[in-house]
């Protein structure tokens, strides 16, 4: 219960959770160590509200905890067998989407969305694969754009605009045929000013934008998610 001395505290999955005037459920949540899966969101980044894995029900209803205010009156179910089901649907759709081919990826291990996948106890595609045809461009001398794997999570977008200042990225067309653009008149990675240090070559959490020769320098089976998979965090009673 919250009175005007109490901390500001909303409940998720059964145990309150305090948050800041202002924050969001999601970062509520990301700041008190509890994890509701995500693919489009950022912390540095405002919320982009597309990749729908961060959805829970607010008092009934489904919302994205990304974008919903946390607020004192809220009831937030994330970890329930309904919504890792949609989930992990949601998951198995984005898989087939675009070409995944996890081992043979320089980003298996470090991917969130493989990562995602296993934490919603994802074995298989279920659905039949669209196999898209979707180029890659190894112009650039330094980094690899590799388009079959692009979830359309925006964020090098994002960090392109809003922290390189180079808008090296975009996204166009609608639903199936929604894709990333490279900003430049060749339509080439190279003829842009995108380099190894820019935030948008480093924020992909998956392996669609990787930096050259760079392969394997952490060896399968020791890296991000090998060591600390994603899992679901135990509802934290707090005092
Ligand atoms: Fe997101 Fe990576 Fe695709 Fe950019 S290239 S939209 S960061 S998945
Ligand atoms: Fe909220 Fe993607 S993280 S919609």
């Amino acid at each position: 219960m919250n009175t005007p001395e109490s901390p500001l505290n909303f409940v998720l999955d059964g145990s309150e959770l305090p948050f800041a005037p202002g924050e969001t459920v999601l970062q509520a949540a990301t700041r008190a160590g509890r994890y509701i899966p995500h693919l489009c969101w950022h912390p540095d980044f405002a919320a982009h509200g597309s990749c729908r894995l961060c959805h829970v029900k607010v008092n009934g209803r489904l919302v994205a905890s990304c974008t919903q205010p946390a607020s004192a009156a809220l009831e937030v179910e994330s970890d329930t067998e309904e919504i890792n089901a949609q989930r992990k649907t949601l998951l198995q759709m984005l898989f087939v989407e675009g070409n995944h081919f996890c081992p043979s990826c320089e980003k298996s291990g470090n991917c969130l969305l493989q990562a995602t996948a296993y934490q919603m106890g994802m074995t298989g595609p279920h659905f039949e694969e669209f196999y898209p045809d979707r180029p890659v461009d190894a112009s650039h001398p330094d980094i690899l754009l590799d388009l079959n794997r692009c979830i359309l999570c925006s964020l090098c977008v994002r960090a392109s605009h809003e922290i390189d200042g180079k808008n090296v990225f975009a996204t166009g067309g609608r639903g199936r045929t929604r894709h990333l653009l490279v900003n430049s008149d060749s339509g080439r990675l190279a003829d842009t000013q995108l380099t190894l240090d820019d935030r948008a070559a480093r924020i992909c959490p998956v392996g669609a934008i990787l930096p050259k020769r760079r392969g394997f320098a952490i060896p399968i089976g020791q890296r991000r998610f090998d060591l600390q998979p994603l899992a679901p965090t135990p509802p934290k009673v707090l005092p």
